[in-house]
Protein backbone atom coordinates (compact mmCIF):
# COMPACT_ATOMS: atom_id res chain seq x y z
CA UNK A 1 0.00 0.00 0.00
CA UNK A 2 1.29 3.19 -0.62
CA UNK A 3 -0.04 6.70 -0.35
CA UNK A 4 -0.56 7.70 -3.63
CA UNK A 5 -4.17 8.01 -4.08
CA UNK A 6 -6.92 9.77 -6.08
CA UNK A 7 -8.84 12.40 -4.43
CA UNK A 8 -11.42 14.37 -6.11
CA UNK A 9 -10.58 13.73 -8.96
CA UNK A 10 -6.68 14.69 -8.81
CA UNK A 11 -3.63 12.22 -7.81
CA UNK A 12 -2.55 13.33 -4.42
CA UNK A 13 0.83 12.26 -2.53
CA UNK A 14 -0.24 12.38 0.94
CA UNK A 15 -2.75 15.23 1.60
CA UNK A 16 -0.85 16.86 -1.58
CA UNK A 17 -2.33 17.21 -4.79
CA UNK A 18 0.56 16.62 -6.81
CA UNK A 19 0.04 19.28 -9.34
CA UNK A 20 0.63 21.77 -6.38
CA UNK A 21 3.66 20.25 -6.28
CA UNK A 22 4.49 20.18 -10.42
CA UNK A 23 3.49 23.80 -10.06
CA UNK A 24 5.74 24.97 -7.59
CA UNK A 25 9.37 22.68 -8.48
CA UNK A 26 8.09 22.23 -12.57
CA UNK A 27 8.03 19.07 -14.37
CA UNK A 28 9.97 16.33 -14.17
CA UNK A 29 10.52 15.59 -10.21
CA UNK A 30 10.40 12.82 -7.99
CA UNK A 31 8.28 12.67 -4.92
CA UNK A 32 8.07 10.58 -2.13
CA UNK A 33 6.19 9.85 0.77
CA UNK A 34 6.81 9.87 4.55
CA UNK A 35 4.16 7.98 5.41
CA UNK A 36 4.76 4.58 3.40
CA UNK A 37 8.67 5.00 4.22
CA UNK A 38 7.31 4.56 7.54
CA UNK A 39 5.03 1.84 7.46
CA UNK A 40 7.45 -0.22 4.95
CA UNK A 41 10.08 0.22 7.70
CA UNK A 42 7.49 -0.66 10.51
CA UNK A 43 5.96 -3.81 8.88
CA UNK A 44 10.13 -5.16 8.93
CA UNK A 45 10.28 -4.09 12.37
CA UNK A 46 6.99 -5.57 13.46
CA UNK A 47 7.79 -9.15 11.57
CA UNK A 48 10.95 -9.69 12.98
CA UNK A 49 9.53 -8.65 16.39
CA UNK A 50 11.30 -10.49 19.26
CA UNK A 51 14.34 -11.36 17.69
CA UNK A 52 17.20 -9.45 17.69
CA UNK A 53 17.50 -7.11 15.10
CA UNK A 54 18.97 -4.38 13.18
CA UNK A 55 17.40 -2.93 9.96
CA UNK A 56 20.15 -1.68 8.07
CA UNK A 57 18.54 0.58 5.52
CA UNK A 58 20.20 -0.26 1.54
CA UNK A 59 20.67 3.47 1.12
CA UNK A 60 21.68 2.53 -2.54
CA UNK A 61 18.28 2.73 -3.30
CA UNK A 62 17.19 5.96 -2.55
CA UNK A 63 20.62 7.77 -0.84
CA UNK A 64 18.68 11.22 0.01
CA UNK A 65 20.07 12.67 3.06
CA UNK A 66 16.20 13.19 4.16
CA UNK A 67 15.18 9.87 3.32
CA UNK A 68 18.47 8.52 5.43
CA UNK A 69 17.73 10.92 8.14
CA UNK A 70 13.88 9.62 8.22
CA UNK A 71 15.15 5.98 8.49
CA UNK A 72 17.46 6.73 11.66
CA UNK A 73 14.78 8.54 13.51
CA UNK A 74 12.74 5.36 13.11
CA UNK A 75 15.20 3.36 14.70
CA UNK A 76 17.07 1.95 11.11
CA UNK A 77 20.62 1.78 10.31
CA UNK A 78 22.02 1.75 7.18
CA UNK A 79 24.11 -0.34 4.21
CA UNK A 80 26.08 1.53 3.00
CA UNK A 81 28.76 0.85 -0.23
CA UNK A 82 30.85 3.42 -1.04
CA UNK A 83 33.15 6.15 0.68
CA UNK A 84 30.23 8.91 -0.60
CA UNK A 85 27.14 6.62 0.52
CA UNK A 86 29.04 6.69 4.11
CA UNK A 87 29.61 10.30 4.23
CA UNK A 88 25.31 11.31 3.66
CA UNK A 89 24.78 8.67 6.13
CA UNK A 90 27.17 10.65 8.36
CA UNK A 91 25.91 13.95 7.48
CA UNK A 92 22.28 12.52 7.62
CA UNK A 93 23.11 11.61 11.28
CA UNK A 94 23.02 8.01 11.00
CA UNK A 95 25.94 6.69 14.23
CA UNK A 96 28.75 4.07 13.27
CA UNK A 97 27.41 1.42 15.48
CA UNK A 98 24.53 1.69 13.04
CA UNK A 99 26.13 1.71 9.65
CA UNK A 100 27.08 -1.65 7.80
CA UNK A 101 29.70 -0.92 4.77
CA UNK A 102 29.05 -3.65 2.26
CA UNK A 103 30.19 -3.86 -1.61
CA UNK A 104 32.42 -5.55 -3.78
CA UNK A 105 35.77 -3.48 -4.29
CA UNK A 106 36.58 -1.75 -1.03
CA UNK A 107 39.41 0.66 -1.44
CA UNK A 108 41.15 1.50 1.59
CA UNK A 109 40.63 5.13 1.49
CA UNK A 110 37.21 4.16 1.97
CA UNK A 111 38.31 1.38 5.08
CA UNK A 112 40.13 4.54 6.82
CA UNK A 113 37.07 6.40 6.55
CA UNK A 114 34.83 4.39 8.65
CA UNK A 115 37.25 3.43 11.05
CA UNK A 116 37.91 6.99 11.53
CA UNK A 117 33.96 7.78 11.40
CA UNK A 118 32.94 4.63 13.39
CA UNK A 119 31.19 1.38 11.64
CA UNK A 120 28.80 -1.02 13.23
CA UNK A 121 30.59 -3.64 11.17
CA UNK A 122 32.66 -4.20 7.55
CA UNK A 123 31.39 -7.14 5.45
CA UNK A 124 34.16 -8.66 3.32
CA UNK A 125 33.95 -10.30 -0.22
CA UNK A 126 37.29 -11.74 -0.82
CA UNK A 127 40.76 -12.62 0.36
CA UNK A 128 42.62 -9.69 -0.78
CA UNK A 129 40.12 -7.61 0.78
CA UNK A 130 41.11 -9.03 4.25
CA UNK A 131 44.55 -8.86 4.06
CA UNK A 132 44.14 -4.65 2.81
CA UNK A 133 41.29 -4.16 6.00
CA UNK A 134 43.60 -6.19 7.74
CA UNK A 135 46.83 -3.88 7.56
CA UNK A 136 44.16 -0.76 7.56
CA UNK A 137 43.10 -1.23 10.85
CA UNK A 138 46.50 -3.23 12.27
CA UNK A 139 48.40 0.59 11.14
CA UNK A 140 45.37 2.53 12.81
CA UNK A 141 45.85 0.67 16.00
CA UNK A 142 41.69 -0.62 16.16
CA UNK A 143 40.15 -3.81 15.61
CA UNK A 144 37.30 -3.63 13.03
CA UNK A 145 34.28 -6.22 13.56
CA UNK A 146 33.46 -8.00 10.17
CA UNK A 147 31.35 -10.48 8.60
CA UNK A 148 32.39 -12.63 5.43
CA UNK A 149 29.68 -12.68 2.81
CA UNK A 150 29.57 -16.08 1.53
CA UNK A 151 27.95 -16.94 -1.92
CA UNK A 152 25.43 -19.60 -1.41
CA UNK A 153 25.22 -20.75 -5.11
CA UNK A 154 21.39 -19.81 -4.90
CA UNK A 155 19.38 -19.03 -8.10
CA UNK A 156 17.10 -15.71 -6.69
CA UNK A 157 14.71 -16.11 -10.03
CA UNK A 158 15.11 -12.80 -11.05
CA UNK A 159 16.96 -10.21 -13.43
CA UNK A 160 20.23 -11.69 -14.64
CA UNK A 161 21.66 -7.80 -13.67
CA UNK A 162 20.58 -7.92 -10.45
CA UNK A 163 20.74 -11.69 -9.20
CA UNK A 164 24.14 -12.05 -7.04
CA UNK A 165 24.20 -15.57 -5.37
CA UNK A 166 25.34 -17.67 -7.99
CA UNK A 167 28.44 -18.99 -8.06
CA UNK A 168 29.20 -17.14 -11.62
CA UNK A 169 28.17 -13.86 -9.89
CA UNK A 170 31.75 -11.58 -8.42
CA UNK A 171 29.64 -11.63 -4.93
CA UNK A 172 31.04 -12.79 -1.89
CA UNK A 173 33.47 -16.16 -1.28
CA UNK A 174 31.74 -19.77 -2.23
CA UNK A 175 30.33 -21.07 0.41
CA UNK A 176 32.07 -24.47 0.42
CA UNK A 177 35.21 -22.41 1.13
CA UNK A 178 34.07 -20.30 4.17
CA UNK A 179 35.54 -22.40 6.87
CA UNK A 180 39.34 -22.40 5.27
CA UNK A 181 38.85 -18.51 4.72
CA UNK A 182 36.89 -17.67 8.38
CA UNK A 183 40.26 -19.36 9.77
CA UNK A 184 42.22 -17.41 7.97
CA UNK A 185 40.06 -13.97 9.04
CA UNK A 186 41.00 -15.00 12.51
CA UNK A 187 44.01 -15.26 12.40
CA UNK A 188 44.77 -11.55 11.29
CA UNK A 189 45.18 -8.58 12.90
CA UNK A 190 42.89 -6.04 13.73
CA UNK A 191 40.17 -7.70 12.24
CA UNK A 192 37.11 -9.87 14.83
CA UNK A 193 34.56 -12.10 13.29
CA UNK A 194 31.01 -11.28 14.57
CA UNK A 195 29.12 -12.68 11.75
CA UNK A 196 28.29 -14.40 8.61
CA UNK A 197 26.74 -11.95 5.54
CA UNK A 198 24.67 -12.98 2.67
CA UNK A 199 22.90 -10.96 -0.35
CA UNK A 200 21.08 -12.92 -3.00
CA UNK A 201 19.51 -10.37 -5.58
CA UNK A 202 16.96 -8.31 -5.62
CA UNK A 203 13.57 -7.88 -6.89
CA UNK A 204 12.91 -11.13 -5.34
CA UNK A 205 9.05 -12.49 -5.45
CA UNK A 206 9.58 -15.99 -4.32
CA UNK A 207 10.59 -16.91 -0.98
CA UNK A 208 12.14 -19.83 -1.63
CA UNK A 209 15.55 -19.18 -2.74
CA UNK A 210 15.54 -16.91 0.39
CA UNK A 211 15.17 -20.46 2.65
CA UNK A 212 17.34 -22.27 0.47
CA UNK A 213 20.15 -19.66 1.42
CA UNK A 214 19.29 -18.97 5.18
CA UNK A 215 19.12 -22.78 5.56
CA UNK A 216 22.76 -23.00 4.53
CA UNK A 217 23.46 -19.96 6.38
CA UNK A 218 22.04 -21.77 9.80
CA UNK A 219 24.05 -24.61 9.07
CA UNK A 220 27.18 -22.96 8.46
CA UNK A 221 26.58 -20.51 11.93
CA UNK A 222 26.83 -24.16 13.84
CA UNK A 223 29.94 -25.14 11.77
CA UNK A 224 31.62 -22.19 11.97
CA UNK A 225 30.76 -21.94 15.95
CA UNK A 226 31.67 -25.44 16.00
CA UNK A 227 35.59 -24.65 14.81
CA UNK A 228 35.61 -21.69 17.28
CA UNK A 229 34.03 -18.69 15.75
CA UNK A 230 31.76 -16.45 17.74
CA UNK A 231 28.94 -16.17 15.43
CA UNK A 232 26.79 -13.63 17.20
CA UNK A 233 24.98 -11.23 14.55
CA UNK A 234 23.82 -12.72 10.85
CA UNK A 235 23.92 -9.91 8.01
CA UNK A 236 20.78 -11.30 5.70
CA UNK A 237 20.86 -8.71 2.65
CA UNK A 238 17.94 -7.18 1.33
CA UNK A 239 15.71 -7.90 -2.50
CA UNK A 240 12.69 -8.31 -1.35
CA UNK A 241 10.63 -7.50 -4.64
CA UNK A 242 7.66 -4.74 -4.88
CA UNK A 243 4.58 -5.58 -7.14
CA UNK A 244 5.40 -2.91 -9.97
CA UNK A 245 3.04 -4.50 -12.69
CA UNK A 246 -0.78 -4.21 -10.61
CA UNK A 247 -1.91 -7.49 -12.49
CA UNK A 248 0.84 -9.64 -11.60
CA UNK A 249 0.30 -11.96 -8.68
CA UNK A 250 1.75 -9.60 -5.46
CA UNK A 251 4.99 -10.87 -4.20
CA UNK A 252 5.32 -12.05 -0.56
CA UNK A 253 4.97 -9.37 1.85
CA UNK A 254 7.69 -8.55 4.18
CA UNK A 255 5.47 -10.67 7.56
CA UNK A 256 5.87 -13.91 5.39
CA UNK A 257 9.69 -12.85 4.46
CA UNK A 258 10.26 -12.05 8.08
CA UNK A 259 8.49 -15.66 8.60
CA UNK A 260 11.14 -17.41 6.51
CA UNK A 261 14.12 -15.06 8.59
CA UNK A 262 12.22 -16.60 12.17
CA UNK A 263 11.67 -20.19 10.38
CA UNK A 264 15.09 -20.52 9.41
CA UNK A 265 17.81 -18.43 11.46
CA UNK A 266 15.28 -17.74 14.56
CA UNK A 267 16.81 -20.00 16.54
CA UNK A 268 20.36 -19.58 16.85
CA UNK A 269 20.64 -16.84 19.11
CA UNK A 270 22.31 -14.48 16.95
CA UNK A 271 20.88 -10.42 16.21
CA UNK A 272 19.55 -10.54 12.72
CA UNK A 273 20.54 -7.57 10.15
CA UNK A 274 18.72 -7.18 7.17
CA UNK A 275 19.30 -4.89 4.20
CA UNK A 276 16.29 -4.21 2.62
CA UNK A 277 16.09 -0.59 -0.23
CA UNK A 278 13.72 -1.03 -3.06
CA UNK A 279 11.04 -2.78 -0.96
CA UNK A 280 11.33 0.14 1.78
CA UNK A 281 12.02 3.35 -0.64
CA UNK A 282 10.27 1.69 -4.09
CA UNK A 283 6.79 2.31 -3.77
CA UNK A 284 6.80 4.98 -1.58
CA UNK A 285 7.97 7.17 -4.61
CA UNK A 286 6.59 8.32 -8.11
CA UNK A 287 8.27 10.21 -10.72
CA UNK A 288 6.15 13.05 -12.44
CA UNK A 289 6.73 14.36 -15.89
CA UNK A 290 4.46 16.50 -18.19
CA UNK A 291 3.13 15.54 -21.69
CA UNK A 292 5.01 18.12 -24.33
CA UNK A 293 3.76 16.71 -27.38
CA UNK A 294 1.19 14.03 -28.61
CA UNK A 295 3.18 12.58 -31.93
CA UNK A 296 1.03 10.49 -34.73
CA UNK A 297 3.46 7.89 -35.81
CA UNK A 298 2.73 5.42 -38.53
CA UNK A 299 0.23 2.68 -36.91
CA UNK A 300 1.33 3.65 -33.00
CA UNK A 301 0.72 6.77 -31.47
CA UNK A 302 3.47 8.47 -29.22
CA UNK A 303 3.62 9.92 -26.26
CA UNK A 304 6.79 12.43 -25.86
CA UNK A 305 7.83 13.04 -21.90
CA UNK A 306 9.88 15.89 -20.33
CA UNK A 307 11.38 12.84 -18.39
CA UNK A 308 13.86 10.62 -20.13
CA UNK A 309 15.85 7.49 -19.76
CA UNK A 310 18.54 9.46 -17.94
CA UNK A 311 15.59 10.54 -15.26
CA UNK A 312 14.45 7.02 -14.99
CA UNK A 313 16.78 4.56 -16.35
CA UNK A 314 15.25 1.22 -15.17
CA UNK A 315 13.20 0.70 -18.22
CA UNK A 316 15.81 0.82 -20.83
CA UNK A 317 18.41 -0.60 -18.75
CA UNK A 318 16.15 -3.86 -17.40
CA UNK A 319 13.59 -3.40 -19.54
CA UNK A 320 11.75 -2.77 -16.35
CA UNK A 321 7.88 -2.36 -16.00
CA UNK A 322 6.75 1.29 -14.37
CA UNK A 323 3.13 1.66 -14.24
CA UNK A 324 2.49 4.94 -15.86
CA UNK A 325 -0.79 6.92 -14.51
CA UNK A 326 -2.26 10.26 -15.71
CA UNK A 327 -2.44 12.73 -12.44
CA UNK A 328 -5.84 13.76 -13.28
CA UNK A 329 -8.11 10.69 -12.76
CA UNK A 330 -9.96 9.21 -15.94
CA UNK A 331 -13.50 9.28 -15.96
CA UNK A 332 -15.32 6.13 -15.45
CA UNK A 333 -15.82 4.45 -18.97
CA UNK A 334 -13.70 6.27 -21.25
CA UNK A 335 -11.50 4.71 -23.99
CA UNK A 336 -7.74 3.41 -23.72
CA UNK A 337 -5.84 3.33 -26.60
CA UNK A 338 -1.98 2.18 -26.83
CA UNK A 339 0.78 4.65 -26.72
CA UNK A 340 4.28 4.24 -26.61
CA UNK A 341 6.08 6.71 -24.02
CA UNK A 342 9.02 8.17 -25.07
CA UNK A 343 11.41 10.50 -23.64
CA UNK A 344 13.26 13.19 -25.77
CA UNK A 345 16.41 11.89 -25.05
CA UNK A 346 17.94 10.89 -28.87
CA UNK A 347 17.94 7.38 -28.94
CA UNK A 348 15.25 4.54 -29.71
CA UNK A 349 16.62 3.10 -26.25
CA UNK A 350 14.78 5.70 -24.37
CA UNK A 351 11.94 4.59 -24.33
CA UNK A 352 9.55 4.18 -21.06
CA UNK A 353 7.14 1.62 -22.42
CA UNK A 354 5.07 0.57 -26.24
CA UNK A 355 1.67 -0.54 -26.53
CA UNK A 356 0.76 1.22 -22.92
CA UNK A 357 -2.85 1.12 -22.40
CA UNK A 358 -3.31 4.54 -21.18
CA UNK A 359 -6.99 7.03 -21.35
CA UNK A 360 -6.80 9.94 -23.91
CA UNK A 361 -3.76 12.57 -22.66
CA UNK A 362 -2.85 15.72 -24.42
CA UNK A 363 0.23 18.23 -24.47
CA UNK A 364 0.74 19.50 -20.75
CA UNK A 365 -0.98 16.75 -18.91
CA UNK A 366 0.70 15.44 -16.20
CA UNK A 367 2.01 11.69 -15.51
CA UNK A 368 2.99 9.46 -12.77
CA UNK A 369 5.46 6.22 -13.00
CA UNK A 370 4.88 4.22 -9.97
CA UNK A 371 7.16 2.50 -7.47
CA UNK A 372 10.00 5.15 -9.08
CA UNK A 373 11.24 5.59 -5.14
CA UNK A 374 13.90 3.07 -5.49
CA UNK A 375 16.87 2.75 -7.96
CA UNK A 376 15.21 6.13 -9.76
CA UNK A 377 16.51 9.40 -8.65
CA UNK A 378 20.04 7.71 -7.70
CA UNK A 379 20.37 6.14 -11.24
CA UNK A 380 19.88 9.70 -12.75
CA UNK A 381 22.32 11.18 -15.26
CA UNK A 382 22.90 14.56 -16.84
CA UNK A 383 23.17 12.96 -20.36
CA UNK A 384 21.94 15.63 -23.39
CA UNK A 385 22.83 17.69 -20.42
CA UNK A 386 19.77 17.63 -18.88
CA UNK A 387 19.35 18.61 -15.08
CA UNK A 388 19.50 15.66 -12.90
CA UNK A 389 15.30 15.72 -11.58
CA UNK A 390 14.57 17.32 -8.13
CA UNK A 391 13.64 15.30 -5.90
CA UNK A 392 10.10 16.45 -3.48
CA UNK A 393 9.13 14.96 0.25
CA UNK A 394 5.82 14.91 1.46
CA UNK A 395 4.56 14.46 5.00
CA UNK A 396 1.07 14.79 5.33
CA UNK A 397 0.25 18.51 3.84
CA UNK A 398 3.30 19.64 3.96
CA UNK A 399 6.31 19.21 0.98
CA UNK A 400 9.66 20.43 0.74
CA UNK A 401 12.51 20.46 -1.85
CA UNK A 402 15.03 17.74 -0.75
CA UNK A 403 16.99 18.13 -3.67
CA UNK A 404 16.85 21.22 -5.86
CA UNK A 405 16.93 20.88 -9.84
CA UNK A 406 20.07 22.39 -10.79
CA UNK A 407 19.83 25.32 -12.82
CA UNK A 408 21.59 25.51 -16.54
CA UNK A 409 24.08 27.98 -15.10
CA UNK A 410 25.48 25.73 -12.29
CA UNK A 411 26.33 22.61 -14.99
CA UNK A 412 27.87 24.90 -17.65
CA UNK A 413 29.72 26.12 -14.12
CA UNK A 414 31.59 22.93 -13.37
CA UNK A 415 33.35 22.21 -16.41
CA UNK A 416 36.65 23.92 -16.95
CA UNK A 417 38.60 24.85 -19.82
CA UNK A 418 42.13 24.94 -19.68
CA UNK A 419 43.78 28.38 -20.23
CA UNK A 420 46.17 26.70 -22.95
CA UNK A 421 43.31 25.12 -25.11
N1 LIG B 1 22.33 -5.52 0.14
C1 LIG B 1 23.22 -5.68 -0.85
C2 LIG B 1 24.53 -6.23 -0.54
C3 LIG B 1 22.87 -5.32 -2.16
O1 LIG B 1 23.75 -5.47 -3.14
C4 LIG B 1 21.59 -4.78 -2.43
C5 LIG B 1 21.19 -4.37 -3.79
C6 LIG B 1 20.70 -4.63 -1.35
C7 LIG B 1 21.10 -5.01 -0.08
C8 LIG B 1 19.32 -4.05 -1.51
O2 LIG B 1 18.53 -4.79 -2.36
P1 LIG B 1 16.98 -4.40 -2.51
O3 LIG B 1 16.31 -4.70 -1.20
O4 LIG B 1 16.89 -2.98 -2.87
O5 LIG B 1 16.50 -5.28 -3.61
N2 LIG B 1 19.48 -1.03 -9.83
C9 LIG B 1 18.73 -2.28 -9.75
C10 LIG B 1 18.83 -2.93 -8.37
C11 LIG B 1 20.25 -3.23 -7.95
C12 LIG B 1 20.34 -3.85 -6.58
C13 LIG B 1 21.75 -3.95 -6.13
N3 LIG B 1 21.96 -4.46 -4.81
C14 LIG B 1 17.28 -2.00 -10.14
O6 LIG B 1 16.94 -0.87 -10.47
O7 LIG B 1 16.47 -2.93 -10.17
Amino acid sequence: MDHFLYRDGVLFAEDVPVPEIAAAVGTPFYVYSVATLTRHVRLFDEGLAGLPHLICYSMKANSNQAVVKLMGDLGAGVDVVSGGEYARAKAAGIPGERIVFSGVGKTREEMRMALEGGVRQINLESEPEMRALSEVAAAMGVTVPVAVRVNPDVDARTHEKIATGKSENKFGIPISRASEVYAEVAAMPGLEVVGIDVHIGSQLTDLQPYRDAYSLVASLTKQLRAEGHAITRLDLGGGLGIPYERSNAAPPLPTEYCDVVRETVGDLGCEIEIEPGRLIAGNAGLLVARVIYVKEGEGRRFLILDSAMNDLVRPSMYGAYHDIVPVAEPAAGVDYAPYDVVGPVCESGDTFAKGRMLPPLSEDDLVAFRSAGAYGAVMASEYNTRPLVPEVLVGGDQFDVIRARPSFDEIVRRDKVPAWL
